[in-house]
């Protein structure tokens, strides 16, 4: 009786030690996204994008297709290289539609009114994030407000990284060498 209680406490104990680094290790966790650098630069990049007509509502219109969740139904691409906090860098805007009865056709016609969300990949200087090809990934609202995860935390930066889900979680598991699924195109 006396040793199967020992064991029980020795087990509770066990659990206890468990559960108390899992909670440290948290908390020291470095910030891999929407930290004031990374919000600081998805606002320049936002404002050169939409310089540049990649987005906005005097966004060049390019060719829309069908493609799969979590992007839109229908989308845009765009890959272009501009300057963005005073470095020329490749950037890849995907514009996400969705809605009821869109196809390809009044998505051209109409590329505004049923804009969903715009991501965006720009490839940052080596070493921002080495693990990934030091790409950025942001997530904006049509008017280029940042958007949040269930936490709250602004989508902008290295999005994904070492977790099981986001960006750089899902594209590592689709995307080529890069990260990126446009190379076959
Ligand atoms: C669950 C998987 C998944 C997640 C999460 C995801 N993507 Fe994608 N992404 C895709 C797929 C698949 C494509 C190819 C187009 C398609 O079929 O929708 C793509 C394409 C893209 C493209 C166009 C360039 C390319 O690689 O083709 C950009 C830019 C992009 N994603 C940005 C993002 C950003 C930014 C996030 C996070 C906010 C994100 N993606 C999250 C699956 C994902």
């Amino acid at each position: 009786m006396n040793r199967l209680i020992r064991q029980n406490y020795s087990l509770l104990a066990a659990s206890i030690l468990i559960l108390g680094q899992t909670a440290t290790a948290q908390d020291a966790a470095p910030a891999f996204f929407g930290g004031p650098d990374d919000v600081s630069y998805a606002e320049k990049l936002w404002d050169s994008l939409e310089s540049n007509q990649l987005v906005g509502t005097s966004a060049i219109n390019v060719f829309p297709f069908a493609g799969n969740q979590p992007h839109g139904a229908i989308q845009q691409v765009l890959d272009k290289k501009i300057e963005v906090d005073g470095k020329v860098s490749r950037v890849i805007v995907k514009r996400n539609h969705g809605g009821e009865n869109i196809s390809v056709k009044s998505i051209y016609s109409d590329p505004v009114s049923n804009l969903k969300a715009v991501t965006v990949m720009v490839k940052r200087e080596a070493g921002y994030d080495s693990d990934n090809l030091d790409w950025f990934w942001a997530k904006y609202t049509p008017v280029g407000d940042l958007g949040k995860n269930p936490k709250g935390t602004l989508l902008a930066g290295r999005i994904g990284k070492n977790a099981s889900a986001g960006c750089i979680a899902c594209h590592r598991a689709i995307g080529g060498d890069d990260l990126e699924t446009l190379t076959e195109k």
